[in-house]
């Protein structure tokens, strides 16, 4: 078992340990001793597969247990949603000293985490992240949100758990793909910390390594000292968006058709390549080795791979003016220039496009 403290303004532990996802009630009486009833908001693949387990956990210290069963994916991060969970709470006299229970992804996560941050103000909250995607990334750091028609995660804010709890044993019934595109985010927290940790994500694993509970403990640690310096998101959290500008664009070029991961993956490819024309220190053997270890988990390393086809210049410009950095026709692009070397450089509209000319002109992605 490994306990993390989140240094956050209200600060809190990430339990990751095989099997914690049968002790919810343990955690749940200690965050509210005053809790009767809890609300498990989950989605149609998780809520078959680990529901029972979280609700005998909650039963079996006398909390009483409902539950919210969404669309699995995107369609979970709806304002219909959003509006069903919390007219749920209502009707069945949810007070502030009841809690809720995100029990999937990272979009059962970003839902269930704003219903938790606006129900009255902020009710208790534990996360029972099942993707590896949720455990290294979206469960920790407290940014939740919704979807609207008009854009991803346009709704939102940052609202801290009581408790995160990972089971890596859960990860046994999620989909490779999924196990992949959690593993582009976790090669990045390699990448921002150093090569003690990329050498380790560079090491193939699967969802039933022996060294997954250590091995996630070590990504978190990675997010939780960016959250700890900068919770709020004012300047150095931005270094979690690497890889994520250039992914966001393909993701919204693909129609969301793609997983995150994949997206990230060659997201941070194109950012190495900006940094190769942009600067002159760049370690010149990171976009192979990054080719690599993307490749070694089947994540796309061209963005044909990624999107599926070609894409021009124009098209991936507008994308990625869409990107929540692009302000004031400046773009803060976050790129790696070495293993453990992640900066911010500032790029005009101008400077980026000659950028993208450069690298699709150059067919080398
Ligand atoms: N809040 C943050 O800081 C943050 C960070 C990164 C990503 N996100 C958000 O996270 C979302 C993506 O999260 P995700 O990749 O976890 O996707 P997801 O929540 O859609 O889960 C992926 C799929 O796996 C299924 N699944 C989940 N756990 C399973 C299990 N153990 N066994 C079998 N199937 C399982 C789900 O039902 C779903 O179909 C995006 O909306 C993204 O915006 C948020």
């Amino acid at each position: 078992m490994t306990s993390l403290r989140i240094e956050a303004s209200r600060p809190y532990y990430c339990v990751i340990d095989n099997g914690i996802s049968g002790n919810v009630g343990d955690y749940a009486i200690t965050a509210s001793v005053n809790a009767t009833k809890a609300c498990i908001v989950t989605d149609t693949n998780v809520a078959p597969l680990y529901a029972q387990r979280v609700i005998h956990s909650l039963e079996s210290i006398k909390i009483e247990a409902i539950m919210v069963v969404l669309p699995a994916g995107e369609e979970a991060k709806s304002f219909d949603n959003y509006q069903l969970i919390i007219s749920k709470l209502a009707t069945c006299h949810f007070t502030k000293d009841d809690i809720i229970v995100s029990l999937g992804g990272g979009c059962v996560g970003d839902v269930a985490t704003y219903v938790a941050a606006t129900y009255m103000r902020g009710i208790h909250l534990i996360q029972v992240p099942t993707t590896l995607l949720a455990m290294v990334d979206s469960s920790i750091g407290g940014k939740c949100g919704i979807n609207l028609a008009e854009g991803k995660n346009l709704v939102g804010t940052i609202y801290q758990p009581d408790y995160v709890l990972t089971d890596p044993l859960l990860l046994k019934s999620l989909p490779d793909e999924q196990f992949a595109s959690g593993c582009a985010e976790m090669i990045k927290c390699g990448l921002i910390s150093g090569q003690e940790l990329f050498e380790l994500v560079s090491t193939p694993f699967t969802n039933d390594s022996p060294g997954l509970v250590e091995l996630i403990s070590a990504c978190v640690k990675v997010k939780a000292h960016v959250i700890a310096l900068d919770e709020m998101d004012m300047n150095y959290r931005m270094v979690l968006n690497l890889g994520h500008t250039f992914g966001h664009a393909f993701e919204k070029i693909s129609g969301y058709m793609i997983l995150h991961g994949n997206a990230v993956a060659c997201g941070t490819i194109m950012a190495a390549y900006v940094a190769r024309y942009e600067t002159d220190d760049f370690d010149e053997a990171l976009i192979d080795d990054l080719r690599l270890t993307f490749a070694m988990f089947g994540l796309p390393v061209t963005i044909k791979d990624c999107v599926g086809r070609e894409i021009s210049v124009l098209e991936l410009l507008d994308a990625v003016a869409m990107d929540k950095k692009f302000r004031n026709n400046q773009l803060n692009l976050v790129v790696p220039m070495s293993v453990g070397d992640v900066r911010v450089i500032p790029l005009t509209f101008y400077q980026l496009e000659s950028f993208l000319r450069k690298i699709l002109d150059s067919d080398a992605i």
